[in-house]
């Protein structure tokens, strides 16, 4: 053990490490592995990205966690198996990725794990008033410490929670770092399955930022498709969408949930936006069928709609502001484009960082500050970012 102490000691004293960020989100579509050379901390951070892939999940792994993620009954025994198994999984991953790159398992430092959500419960949805805010990953980080023999940093969101916290959006701290460093308004928009942004004022500290969850990103484009057409997990380039037509009806029935009008910050995960959002909405207007390609149309043009309504109540009125997009929504062209179309007062800036990459980078940022940080670079903190290192530590022995 206090070889391991020491050695996590010398890690923290290193002006340059070398960090594995893993993200896993809600799409399911894969590991993303992010080998990250990082420099610094706080507001000196510097991030070099060495080598990325997402590994793409197999449908057997990929249904066993559909089969538990977001919802409210399911076998414990299952989850109990999967927190084990996902780790297994992250960890041959990593250690197969490795190999390829050519890659020494002693040049590494750490990895930054953020394991698979299956539940996100913050009070807004639960209304439980005996419960606090609550949120739940899976994939054991002392698994993955073991099996690839790296000092592993894992479980970032719970001292979120227990800091007063949602446990989301956690990329605001690491968006703060790196982009924080000029005179410019940004607004750093993360398409995943479920959509999130950081507004950036110019010369912001870190109370100035707003981090928010904003509402479905792809998940409920995804999650339709798969039902109609179950050999499709998305839809390509957003190429249905574009031959669709909206249905207006349902686009402002959806648009009409109390959620999109809750004030910011907020957070949501597909416990809210799932496929039974969408056929509540329609059977409530009782209209006709709609076909595959009008579905998508709506349901892209929805997540459109979301995202442009919550830019345009964070920034303020007739500023300027630098928008940069990641997440694999990026690759929907025809969400992109109406986003182009509507937000007007942006100027489109392609990301600094690697856009499919981001996600994990920022992991492994918040990894670095939790064994180099300093307390003061997040200011006083709030409710909803507060000041806090984040992440269990796990040794490889
Ligand atoms: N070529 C593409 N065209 C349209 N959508 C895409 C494309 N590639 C990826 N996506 C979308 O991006 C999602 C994955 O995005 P990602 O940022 O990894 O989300 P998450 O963080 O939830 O895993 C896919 O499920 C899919 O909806
Ligand atoms: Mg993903």
């Amino acid at each position: 053990m206090k070889s391991s102490i020491d050695r996590l000691y010398n890690i923290s004293n290193k002006y340059s490490k070398r960090i594995i960020g893993l993200m896993s989100g809600t799409s399911l579509d894969g590991l993303d592995i992010a080998l990250c050379d990082i420099s610094g901390n706080g507001k000196d951070t510097s991030i070099n990205l060495l080598n990325f892939t997402t590994i793409p999940y197999d449908d057997y792994f990929k249904n066993e966690i559909t089969f538990i993620a977001s919802k409210k009954e399911v076998e414990l025994e299952r989850v109990c198996m999967l927190n084990e198994a996902i780790a297994r999984k992250h960890a041959a991953m990593i250690n197969e990725c490795l190999i390829k790159w050519g890659i020494n398992h002693s040049s590494i430092d750490l990895i930054a794990s953020h394991g698979q959500t299956i539940y996100h419960a913050p009070e807004i949805f639960h209304k439980n008033d005996y419960y606090n805010n609550a949120t739940l990953q899976i994939g054991d980080g002392d698994h993955i410490a073991t099996l690839t023999g790296i000092i592993t940093i894992s479980d970032f969101r719970q001292k979120h929670v227990a800091a007063g916290g949602e446990g989301a959006p956690l990329v605001s701290y690491g968006d703060y770092l790196l982009f924080a460093k000029d005179q410019t308004n940004k607004i750093l928009l993360n398409i995943g399955g479920i959509a999130n942004l950081t507004f950036i004022p110019a010369n912001a500290n870190f109370e100035d930022i707003i981090s928010t969850d904003i509402g479905p990103g792809n998940t409920l484009m995804d999650k339709w498709i798969k039902r109609e057409i179950p050999e499709m997990h998305f839809d390509n380039n957003g190429e249905m969408a574009s031959k669709g037509k909206v249905n207006a009806t349902l686009l402002n029935k959806m648009l009409s949930h109390p959620f999109f009008s809750l004030p910011l910050p907020k957070t949501t995960g597909p416990e809210l936006f799932n496929l039974a959002f969408i056929d509540m909405a329609i059977q409530e207007l009782d209209i006709p069928a709609i076909s595959t390609e009008d579905m998508l149309a709506t349901l892209n043009k929805l997540t459109a709609v979301s995202i442009c309504n919550t830019i345009n109540k964070t920034i303020p009125r007739n500023a300027t502001v630098e928008l940069m997009i990641s997440g694999g929504g990026m690759k929907n062209n025809a969400l992109i484009s109406t986003l182009r179309n509507e937000l007007q007062s942006c100027i489109y800036k392609d990301h600094t960082l690697h856009a499919d990459a981001k996600e994990a980078m920022l992991f492994a940022i918040l990894a670095n500050e939790t064994l180099s940080g300093n307390e003061s670079t997040f200011g006083k903190g709030s409710p909803h970012l507060p000041n806090i290192s984040m992440g269990k530590i796990s040794f490889p022995n």
